[in-house]
């Protein structure tokens, strides 16, 4: 999720995309760069944050009034200047910023290369500037961006520049968001309004499909089919804040709200339907060791941790590999056995948590195949691991993690397909099956979200609760360990995840009418046993909120009912997941907290 701001006008265009980029510095920042439209093509690129940038600036300040600009979050290639967007032709006749995924640039690369076009980059984006440049030989400007579109597979939010044609500025969207902002004599154009309400509160929001040509005197858009297209200019009437958040009144909230594209974007051009396979390149390069491979570690803290033990299920159901699951906090103190035919797999949302980082390092002295699930490209695991593969979460901000959690069981989910059929032991028909279901995945998701006003009521009529005991068997139960983790680190209301089979080994012992239970008991192969579970709960007084996928199935024994729907049980966390995280931000909401800043924690805990 990259920031863009483009400008054409009166004014000198360089200080404003600065300002632009430092209002969208939210949206990921391991680099930076802007292009202006002066004698040619001036462009200047910097890894790092923003400030890098300006120091690289000259120190005549550049004359030119267009230009674009772009603060990155890696996607593909790691965080550095030759990375770093806007990305330029061989011949510097055509300058880009692009935010999204272009799922088929290897193959467009390929026959550009073939053209004689030569790359400087790792990245998809940089594709688009030579197909760009490569359809000028037929056509210019618009027409020219709609031939190179055509050609591309995936999404884009796109702003590009041409040497020869000035004061003009040409946009495209398609799955990434574009605005236009409209002023007197002048035009914007960013990715989110936070960038240019400083400047205008007008805009025109462009749809998927949809082109504009930008000049400082007028907007003309366009279909990327040829059709017209018209457009209302709107008002916006967020704060800068506020519209960083998607309008949300906090990042947790505007993150829980996406999950639906996130798994689009974690699974987009990994899900073969035809040849019912998962596509992970990032294990391409060590195809082989994981053919041989005995046994599989998988490492991580706190939520990633519990992320890790619906894989654990996962990977063993469709792999036939032993699993276990291992704190990086007490993984690296224990004298591990590891060979050259175990994997370690680190899961990471931030990559450089220390515990999981030493595990990591103590994993490669011992020789075994190191793997990475992460989502900040260019991190410290995702350098240090042989392999991995990088998630697509896009930046997440809130400090308790939800939209990363959410995604990285999708893709551990695409790696049991991937190495069940590697190694031959899952069946063609089953490997299907599951693609397909996870395939469903972002709608149903977008089902649950829809009923958020719902499960806030019901927070409501439970806000004083003291304590709670989150309970899930199986599939189940990392998820009663996750929900438990979100409630206590935003609302501060004391919570313990239990499997459901413990409850008889000490649990039990503290519910009355004032301790409520959390039921994660989705009609799955150990209903059965949950639903015991629940009635022993029940007989002792126990209030219990249930998340299951048939309301008649349980409702005689509980306060509340929250359904999902249902999906295969392997992917069923990926639903019963989110109204636990709809919970916990309620109920911190509901008791005065600011999820966004739970006390005593950080972020990503870089430290032992
Ligand atoms: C989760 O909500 C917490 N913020 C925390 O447990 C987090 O999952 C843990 O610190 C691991 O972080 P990582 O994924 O960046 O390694």
């Amino acid at each position: 999720m990259c920031g863009i701001i483009g400008y054409v006008g009166k004014k000198r265009a360089l200080p404003i995309l600065l300002t632009g980029l430092s209002a969208m510095e939210y949206r990921g920042y391991d680099s930076a760069g802007v292009c202006v439209q002066a004698s040619g093509l001036v462009r200047i690129r910097a890894a790092g944050k923003i400030e890098k940038l300006r120091e690289r600036l000259p120190p005549a300040p550049l004359a030119g009034t267009a230009g674009i600009a772009h603060t990155r979050w890696a996607t593909h290639g790691v965080p550095d200047e030759a990375n770093a967007h806007p990305h330029m032709d061989c011949h510097e006749q055509v300058a880009i910023v692009h935010n999204g995924i272009i799922e088929n640039y290897s193959e467009l690369r390929e026959g550009l290369k073939a053209k004689g076009h030569t790359f400087t980059s790792q990245t998809d984006s940089e594709v688009l500037a030579h197909l760009i440049e490569s359809e000028c030989e037929e056509a210019s400007g618009l027409a020219a961006i709609r031939r190179a579109l055509k050609r591309v597979r995936g999404t884009y939010g796109i702003v590009v520049i041409f040497k020869d044609i000035p004061q003009t500025l040409f946009a495209a969207r398609m799955g990434s968001p574009l605005v236009i902002g409209v002023g007197a004599h002048e035009h914007y154009v960013a990715s989110d309004p936070s960038a240019i309400l400083a400047h205008t509160r007008d805009v025109i929001f462009l749809d998927d499909g949809e082109l504009a040509a930008v000049s400082s005197e007028g907007v003309t858009l366009a279909g990327l089919d040829e059709q017209p297209v018209n457009k209302q200019v709107e008002r916006v009437t967020w704060e800068v804040e506020t519209a960083q958040k998607n309008g949300n009144p906090h990042f947790m909230l505007k993150e829980i709200l996406e999950q639906s594209a996130v798994v689009e974007n974690s699974t987009r051009g990994r899900i073969d339907l035809i040849g019912t396979r998962a596509v992970l390149g990032g294990l391409r390069d060590v195809s082989e060791r994981l053919e041989e491979i005995d046994r599989i570690i998988i490492i991580g803290c706190g939520s990633a941790y519990y992320a890790g033990l619906v894989g654990e299920y996962l990977l063993e159901e469709l792999t036939g590999i032993p699993v276990e699951v291992e704190l990086g906090s007490e993984f690296r103190y224990r004298k591990p056995i590891i060979s050259a035919r175990t994997a370690v797999l680190a899961i990471s949302q931030s990559g450089e948590t220390a515990d999981t980082l030493e595990a990591v390092r103590e994993a490669k002295r011992k020789h075994a195949l190191t793997l990475g699930l992460v989502n900040v490209v260019g991190s410290t695991v995702a350098r240090e691991t042989d392999a991995g593969v990088y998630n697509h979460a896009g930046p997440e901000i809130g400090v308790a993690s939800t939209k990363a959690f959410l995604s990285q069981l999708s893709v551990l989910a695409l790696m049991g397909v991937y190495l069940g059929a590697l190694r031959g032991v899952l069946p063609e028909r089953e490997a299907g099956a599951v693609l397909a279901a996870l395939y469903e995945i972002p709608d149903q998701i977008q089902m649950i979200l829809e009923g958020r006003a719902r499960i806030s009521q019901i927070v409501k009529r439970h806000a004083a609760m003291g304590n709670c005991l989150f309970l899930g068997r199986k599939y189940q139960a990392p998820i009663a360990y996750e929900g438990a983790l979100k409630l206590k680190e935003v609302s501060y209301v004391h919570a313990e995840g239990y499997s459901c089979g413990e409850m008889k080994h000490g649990p039990i012992a503290l519910i009355d009418t004032s301790f409520p239970s959390v039921v994660l008991c989705p009609l799955d192969s150990v209903f059965e046993k949950t639903r015991s579970n629940m009635e022993e709960i029940r007989a002792r007084g126990g209030k219990i909120i249930a998340i299951t996928t048939d309301h008649d199935a349980v409702s005689s024994l509980c306060e509340e009912v929250i359904i999902v729907p249902k999906t295969l049980e392997c992917l069923q966390p990926l639903l019963t997941v989110i109204p636990t995280q709809i919970l916990a931000y309620e109920m911190a909401v509901a008791r005065g907290f600011d999820p966004d800043r739970p006390r005593n924690l950080a972020k990503s805990v870089t430290v032992e």
